[in-house]
């Protein structure tokens, strides 16, 4: 028999044995090769190990080689050779890494936090944009990010690891994160795997900005011609490019909701026009929660605008230059409802 998986069997040393030869085993000894990382039955139960086999199995440990015994005959093993768990390293539990038990204890502690002080973010948000003041918002996230479990993916991994870094002050980008956090959470997709999908998205989306002319950042977007708006509109592709060549390594959907990020529900977004369902639902996410950063900071029409204002025109779909609101119903709909902080039932959030 050969398998490769190592959950299955563990090491003993020659000496556990106390071979000699045709002495029998009432259980199943098998060689594993480093080289191929191959386990391979070596001598089947109640066989005896004959002097040439004794002697192969000697060469073999001294090139390398190690023995194996199945998990499932750990008890016979153990009981035929008089020895205890204790005694057979491989059999003893690896100790957590620290990394999963800091972990634990950070959702443990927000966990025992939120029973006592419930983050409500439309009050949040309502105080932020009051006093142009985001950092309660981006601490919660960061905070959120920092309990994902270590295991899921590389990219909810790097989430964790990026916001506990970077989201520490009130910056544009730590908005961007913020806010389409927050907004997905609101439209029910809270689970670690989206948000660190998600987070990564925001922190990587405008990357494809550094390999623009730097008047790209500055000018509003309504205030550039057709040209320049070509250009600008590659962003989302020059980012992914950049990703690519950086080596970094992301999720498929991470990939998905940096690229897609300016496409609309209704087809007038870009780089490719998708519609609707085609589109990465986390992508929307992020596209809404940038467009209304962008247009109340003054990034469209090159005027801020007060987020109550963004939201009101948004709600009422007042035709404004520049103004989107095509996220799909869903998305749009949790938007109205979270972002509008005059609405009464803010707790409700
Ligand atoms: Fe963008």
């Amino acid at each position: 028999m050969i398998e490769q998986n190592p959950d299955l069997y563990f090491f003993i040393d020659f000496e556990h044995l106390k071979a000699k030869a045709n002495k029998t085993f009432p259980f199943h000894l098998y060689v594993f090769n480093p080289m191929s990382k191959v386990y391979a039955t070596y001598l089947h139960a109640n066989s005896p190990l004959t002097s040439q086999k004794l002697d192969f199995l000697q060469f073999i440990v001294s090139k390398g080689g190690e023995i194996a015994v199945s998990r499932t005959q750990e008890m016979t093993f153990l009981h035929a050779n008089q020895l205890k768990r204790e005694d057979i390293p491989d059999l003893n539990e690896i100790p957590e890494h620290e990394f999963i038990t800091r972990q634990k204890e950070r959702a443990a502690k927000r966990e025992k936090k939120a029973e006592t002080k419930k983050f409500h973010f439309k009050d949040e948000l309502g105080k932020a944009v009051e006093s142009d003041n985001y950092l309660p918002l981006i601490l919660e996230i960061r905070e959120e990010a920092m309990t994902f479990p270590f295991t899921i993916s590389h990219t909810v991994s790097l989430a964790s690891y990026l916001s506990e870094k970077l989201l520490t002050q009130d910056t544009y980008i730590n908005r961007m994160v913020a806010l389409s956090a927050h907004l997905a959470i609101g439209c029910g997709m809270k689970d670690p795997l989206a948000l660190g999908d998600l987070i990564c998205a925001a922190f990587l989306a405008h990357l494809g900005h550094t390999q623009m002319e730097i008047f790209y950042s500055q000018k509003a977007f309504l205030e550039l011609s057709t040209g320049q708006r070509r250009e600008y509109k590659k962003h989302p592709g020059l980012s992914q490019h950049l990703i690519r060549k950086s080596g970094l390594i992301i999720s498929e959907r991470c990939n998905k909701i940096l690229y897609q990020h300016h496409e609309r529900a209704d087809g007038s977004g870009y780089p490719e026009y998708k519609q609707g369902q085609f589109i990465e639902p986390l992508a929307l996410v992020l596209g809404a929660a940038a467009h209304v950063l962008e247009y109340s900071s003054g990034k469209i029409t090159g005027s801020p605008v007060a987020m109550s204002v963004v939201l009101k025109n948004m709600k009422e779909k007042t035709l404004s230059p520049g103004l989107e609101i095509e996220f799909g119903d869903t998305i749009y709909e949790s938007l109205i409802y979270l972002l509008d902080t005059n609405n009464d039932s803010a707790n409700a959030a």
